[in-house]
């Protein structure tokens, strides 16, 4: 068996005249966890629909689980837990109505054995005749991510299962997600949280539906090739729109301070000193972080497309 859980080329999906998945190459190693990142619309659910088999890619081909994408697609699908970024359970029905109905879809032999198991390990045992839509956000997910783990997939493809979910939950749930990876089974997960990113080994980052950074995080931060610096001190609100003036400096406020990152040999220091010499601000250079390279590579791909 190939050591690839994911192995894709040239993925395309277009709609109409534009491709919202462009000339996608992904790989993704047995046992690993892939963040899987993008701005909105940037084509990430389009892209995991191609990859379990439910949508057809226009061009492009590859390997889920070392079954062809285009043609063993059923195959795939028995394999594979997809969590849907919208809450993919049926609300209306209780938390054991909803096991219960995946359990059968999967035609699983034991399913009212391996529903009470899912329901006592999850300790929703007292909570069984619920309906699922009266349950928080963090218990949703919790559920949503047992039933996609009924039939014991061998690759998750979670779509931003964190979404609205609060931190503590966030926590429990990342600790499961590297549970599960320790045991073998891969997943992977699109997030918009920068610590969520952080969690995982690797990345993929895509923007338009093009790739266009991949690998663990301290790669992904030095294939951008940033200098960053953290600009402190008062009047800050001038220093935002001195350096919005020039487009090289890419500025985002962190709290009372700004991160101000640059491409190559860009000296915020030498370029302050020359446009604004008595002006009371504290520069310093800091380690270039995944958000100021996301927020990087995002200025870019939007100044490719206008
Ligand atoms: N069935 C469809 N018909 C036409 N356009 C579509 C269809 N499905 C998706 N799109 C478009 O494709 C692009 C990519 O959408 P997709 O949902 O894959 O993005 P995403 O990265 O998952 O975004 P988000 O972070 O908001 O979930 C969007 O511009 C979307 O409007
Ligand atoms: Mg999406």
């Amino acid at each position: 068996m190939s050591e690839l859980a994911i192995d894709v080329r040239g993925l395309t999906k277009r709609y109409g005249a534009r491709a919202v998945v462009d000339d996608l190459s992904i790989r993704v190693r047995r046992g690993e966890i892939c963040g899987f990142l993008g701005p909105n619309g940037s084509g990430k659910t389009t892209t995991i629909r191609m990859l379990c088999g439910l949508l057809e890619p226009d061009a492009g081909e590859g390997s889920c689980l070392g079954h062809d994408i285009r043609r063993e697609a059923r195959q795939i699908k028995l394999r594979v837990g997809y969590m849907t970024q919208r809450f993919g359970l049926y609300e209306e029905l209780s938390i054991e109505e909803n096991l219960d109905f995946v359990a059968r879809a999967y035609g699983m032999p034991d399913r009212r054995a391996v529903v009470r198991a899912t329901l006592e390990r999850l300790g929703l045992e007292a909570r069984r005749t619920q309906l699922a839509g009266t349950l928080s956000g963090g218990w949703k997910q919790r559920l949503a991510l047992a039933a996609c783990m009924l039939h014991e997939p061998d690759l998750l493809l979670l779509d931003e299962p964190t979404a609205g979910v609060d931190p503590k939950a966030r926590r429990d749930f990342w600790q499961q997600i590297h549970a599960l990876a320790a045991a073998g089974l891969t997943v992977l997960v699109s997030t918009h949280y920068m610590d969520e990113a952080e969690r995982c080994h690797r990345l993929a980052y895509i923007s338009y539906g093009k790739l266009l950074a991949a690998g663990t995080a301290a790669e992904v931060i030095a294939q951008a090739g940033l200098s960053t610096w953290e600009l402190s001190g008062s009047g800050l609100a001038q220093a935002g729109a001195l350096l919005q003036r020039d487009a090289r400096w890419m500025v985002v406020a962190f709290g009372s301070a700004l991160h101000v990152s640059a491409e190559g040999g860009a000296d915020l220091p030498a370029w302050l000193a020359e446009r604004a010499p008595a002006a009371p601000w504290l520069v310093r250079a800091i380690a270039t972080g995944l958000e100021d390279v996301f927020i990087a590579l995002t200025q870019h791909a939007t100044d490719n497309v206008q």
